[in-house]
Parts: C-alpha cells; sequence; structure tokens
C-alpha cells in the first residue's frame, strides 16, 4: 500500500484590489429623449384605449430631480426609443459565439488584467456577479473564463444591487483561505433587459455597463494596489424591490401579472428602510475595524439614487459630502445595478494618495448591502 503523501502547507493570502476594469456601452440615452419616447407611448395608448384610465405623462425635470440621473447607457437604443416596442432587442446569438453579457464583462476584465500587468492564465478563479444571467447555464463565468484563457473555475453569482460586493468578499475569502491567488470579479450588468420601460415610475432608473475587480493576494499583486481592511456582507428579506422571472412562468401571460416578471418596486419605502440600514451597518463596520468613519477620504457608494447617497454619506462622514468626498456616476451612468459602486471607485480613485482609506458599498434587492474598507499601497 502506498503510503499517503503529507498534504500541503495551506498558505493564508491577504485580499488586495489590484485593478479594476470598465466596459461602457457607446450609446447613451438623455432623460429628454427618453421622456419623448415615453410620452409618445402614453399618447398611443390613451388614443388607443379612450375607456381606460388615462396614463400620465413623464417629465425630465421629476427624473432628475427624484434620481439624480441624467443619462444611461444602454446596449440597444433604437428599440427602447422606439414608442412601439420599448425595450432591448439584442439579436440571439449561436452557441459557439460569444454571448453577449460574456463579451461585455470580458471587455471589462481584459482592461483590470491589463492596469494590473496580469496575464489571464495566472488568474485562478472567475466569479460573475450579476444582478440578472441571461441563461440559466453554463454559468457566464465559465465562458468568460474560456474567452479570457484563465485555467481554473467560474461560477456565477447574483445578489442583485450587491452581487459585486459579494463577489469580491467571496474572492477575499478564497485569498484568504489560501485557495486562490487570483479572483476576477466580473460584473456585466445589461440592466435595461429586466426594466420596464413603459412604467413611469421607474422607466428611467437603470442602465447598461460591465465592470471587472481583479482580488489578489498581496504577495503577488502590482506594487501599487488597495489593501482590502475588511468587509462584511447584509441580507434582510423585503418583498420592495422584486423581478418574478424565472424559469417556472416562461410562457407568462401577456397583461395582467406580467409586469412583475421585470424589475418592480415600491420606491419611496426602499429610499426609508435601506438607508438607516446601510448606513448603520457602515458605522458598525468601521468600528469594528478600528477606522474613525470621519476620517474616510472618498465612499464609492451604489449608484440608485443622488438623495440616498447625500443621506448616507452625511450620516457616515458627520458632514453634508461633496462629490470629492462621495463622487456621483449616476448622473451619466444611471443606476447600474452592482457595478454602480464600482465605476465610481474606476473613475474616482486614482487621485488619492498612497495611505488614503476609502470604502465601497453597495445595497439594493434582497434586501442586500455590502461593505468593502480599502486603503490604497504603494
Ligand atoms: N414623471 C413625473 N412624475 C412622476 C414620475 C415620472 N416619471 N414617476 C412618478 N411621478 C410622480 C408620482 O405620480 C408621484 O406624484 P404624486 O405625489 O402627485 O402622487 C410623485 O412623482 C412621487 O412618486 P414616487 O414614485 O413616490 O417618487 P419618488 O420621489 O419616491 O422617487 C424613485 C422615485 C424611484 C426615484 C425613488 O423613490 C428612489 O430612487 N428610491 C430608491 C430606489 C432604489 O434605490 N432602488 C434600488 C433599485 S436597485
Amino acid at each position: 500500500m502506498q503510503e499517503s503523501q503529507p498534504s500541503p502547507a495551506i498558505r493564508t493570502g491577504r485580499p488586495v484590489i489590484s485593478a479594476t476594469g470598465l466596459y461602457t456601452p457607446p450609446d447613451s440615452i438623455t432623460n429628454e429623449e427618453l421622456v419623448a419616447s415615453f410620452n409618445a407611448f402614453v399618447d398611443r395608448h390613451n388614443a388607443a384605449n379612450p375607456e381606460a384610465e388615462p396614463l400620465a405623462y413623464s417629465s425630465v425635470e421629476f427624473i432628475e430631480k427624484a434620481s439624480g440621473i441624467k443619462a444611461r447607457h444602454v446596449m440597444s437604443k433604437a428599440p427602447i426609443l422606439d414608442p412601439d416596442i420599448m425595450c432591448p432587442r439584442l439579436p440571439e446569438r449561436a452557441n459557439d459565439e460569444l454571448s453577449v453579457m460574456a463579451e461585455i464583462g470580458v471587455a471589462a476584465a481584459r482592461q483590470a488584467l491589463e492596469r494590473a500587468g496580469r496575464e489571464a492564465k495566472d488568474v485562478d478563479a472567475v466569479l460573475c456577479a450579476a444582478s440578472n444571467m441571461q441563461r440559466a447555464y453554463p454559468a457566464m463565468a465559465i465562458e468568460i473564463q474560456q474567452a479570457l484563457g484563465i485555467e481554473g473555475f467560474g461560477f456565477d453569482m447574483n445578489v442583485a444591487c450587491s452581487s459585486a460586493t459579494f463577489g469580491i468578499q467571496t474572492a477575499a475569502d478564497y485569498i484568504r483561505a489560501g485557495n486562490a491567488k487570483s479572483v476576477l470579479v466580473v460584473s456585466p450588468e445589461i440592466t435595461s433587459g429586466h426594466l420596464n420601460w413603459r412604467d413611469r415610475d421607474s422607466h428611467f432608473i437603470f442602465g447598461d455597463v460591465a465592470t471587472a475587480v481583479l482580488v489578489e493576494d498581496a504577495a503577488i499583486a502590482p506594487a501599487q494596489h488597495w489593501e482590502i481592511l475588511g468587509t462584511k456582507l447584509k441580507t434582510v428579506f423585503s418583498n420592495n424591490i422584486r423581478n418574478n422571472f424565472g424559469f417556472l412562468n416562461r410562457a407568462a401571460p401577456e397583461g395582467e401579472g406580467k409586469a412583475d416578471k421585470l424589475f418592480v418596486q415600491e420606491g419611496r419605502k426602499v429610499f426609508k428602510e435601506v438607508v438607516p440600514m446601510v448606513a448603520q451597518m457602515i458605522l458598525d463596520e468601521a468600528a469594528r475595524l478600528g477606522i474613525d468613519p470621519e476620517s474616510l477620504r472618498r465612499l464609492w457608494l451604489h449608484q440608485a439614487n443622488a438623495g440616498m447617497n447625500r443621506l448616507i454619506a452625511h450620516k457616515v462622514l458627520g458632514h453634508e459630502a461633496n462629490e470629492d468626498e462621495s463622487p456621483t456616476v449616476l448622473d451619466t451612468y444611471g443606476n447600474t445595478s452592482s457595478a454602480g459602486s464600482i465605476i465610481a471607485f474606476h473613475q474616482h480613485s486614482d487621485d488619492l494618495a498612497a495611505g488614503d482609506t476609502g470604502l465601497i458599498c453597495s445595497f439594493g434587492a434582497g434586501y442586500s448591502a455590502g461593505t468593502v474598507f480599502v486603503r490604497k499601497m504603494g
């Protein structure tokens, strides 16, 4: 009988963010374009249904005041703006072609790898962390893994708007446990596909984008990186943001009930319930990590609503935050679900100095929330 080999010593790692990547679809829809299309739909609907309660117009002023959103990028502009269609039309691709979600995820991932000076073959795992997957299986992550030429493993995870931060903690835990040294967290968010563009209350909120975060062991990371000081996740069940689309209702009937197979929310309740929950979570986690919240150099908050971010930042920093302390990207990107806080981090972190501490924070459906405290190194 062969003697069993001693198991190799498990070397625990120290997780850092080596780099991030961003893919932005070239087309963008302004509030003016969106409202013109929505109101044309309202006119047609009301003319065709004279007996029914008339639908109300949307307005540019309301959208900007209620959300802070001025425009959003989309993958399929013309059909979304066509009052007879009002949803993206992305042509189905053959099984031997790269899927559209994988394509934009790969674009963001390549940028992260390039910025880290990392070769794909040196990555151990790919997590595709997004609020919706375009198919059930094979996992989007495995397709992204193959397209990049990565060995190891990949899987999909969905925690709605908090998918990216949940992905970062998962990747960080692999590194802490010594199970991986380099993990890509990719968040392709084609939110235009699950937005109800005919719903006045929410037709303006979402946009499309893809982000990537390369989480690595400090031992192999580039000299300039972001040390992950601590991660914390929280979920509390709520029906206030919900999407009932799923494999058990593929034959969803037209008409009644159809709208709940797309994004629906009680926006006011979300606002009121999520702001205190997230602010408290950030303060508790800062205390646990021994960080004075008022010393945080920058907050990269989830990008759903400018008013929510203003309130959360105020509670955390103890004063009204300016754009430098809590940058906004939702004005031009809209709510990009899990990608929002990562876009903010990607676009507004180069100017920080070594030793500066900041917070990436997401929140959304579930409810779910995630915090990632980081310190710039190198
Ligand atoms: N154009 C013009 N008026 C509109 C409108 C539109 N598109 N949509 C709603 N309104 C009107 C309503 O009819 C209502 O009018 P009333 O007071 O006379 O009845 C008024 O505006 C307020 O509507 P409400 O839906 O309560 O708006 P709000 O001020 O709460 O803003 C959200 C809506 C969605 C922007 C806001 O609640 C929000 O961002 N919440 C958080 C959302 C969030 O983070 N979701 C997470 C998703 S991942």
